[in-house]
């Protein structure tokens, strides 16, 4: 037996630190969450892509009395912008969510599904995404899902 071990790499930022472009985005992502459907959960998450040419999509969680049937904000953007700009790659992408009480002090992160579309998205364009995860205390910031999602599968894994 061989124990593997593989390292990720999280950049942690005070939002003053960050540029001003991510700041933008940021805001956008906390302005999509005043567009959230979420009166099951009442977990309001808004998301921002950054296409290639400055191009900003939102999205927010769209929830449905039949739970499965709603969507999480990350991958309501990035089908929006894939819909809507199909030429033009990802390259960030901003999450922020609100509870009854605020903004989540903690960095709000990516599920699984969502973690996986933004795999595929990273292929279709060919490019690692950056994902900035918004919270009150900090911001957390990774570069291509090779840092959210290890093992992951690809059309590669079908081979
Ligand atoms: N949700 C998102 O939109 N994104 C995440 O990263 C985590 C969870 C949504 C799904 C559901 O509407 C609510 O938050 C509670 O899970």
């Amino acid at each position: 037996m061989k124990e593997v071990k593989q390292e990720i790499s999280i950049k942690k930022y005070l939002y003053e630190e960050l540029s001003d472009s991510d700041k933008q985005l940021i805001e956008a992502a906390k302005e999509a969450t005043k567009r959230s459907y979420a009166p099951y959960s009442h977990f309001n998450v808004g998301a921002a892509v950054l296409l290639e040419d400055g191009t900003i999509v939102t999205g927010a969680n769209q929830e449905n009395a039949a739970y499965p049937s709603g969507l999480c904000a990350e991958r309501t953007a990035l089908f929006h912008a894939s819909s809507q700009y199909p030429d033009k790659a990802v390259t960030t992408l901003a999450i922020a969510a609100s509870n009854t009480e605020g903004f989540t002090e903690l960095p709000v992160t990516p599920c699984g599904a969502c973690r996986q579309v933004l795999l595929e998205t990273e292929m279709r364009y060919k490019r690692p995404i950056r994902v900035l995860m918004y919270g009150t205390a900090f911001v957390y910031e990774i570069l291509g899902t090779k840092n959210l999602l290890p093992l992951s599968f690809t059309d590669k894994s079908m081979d």
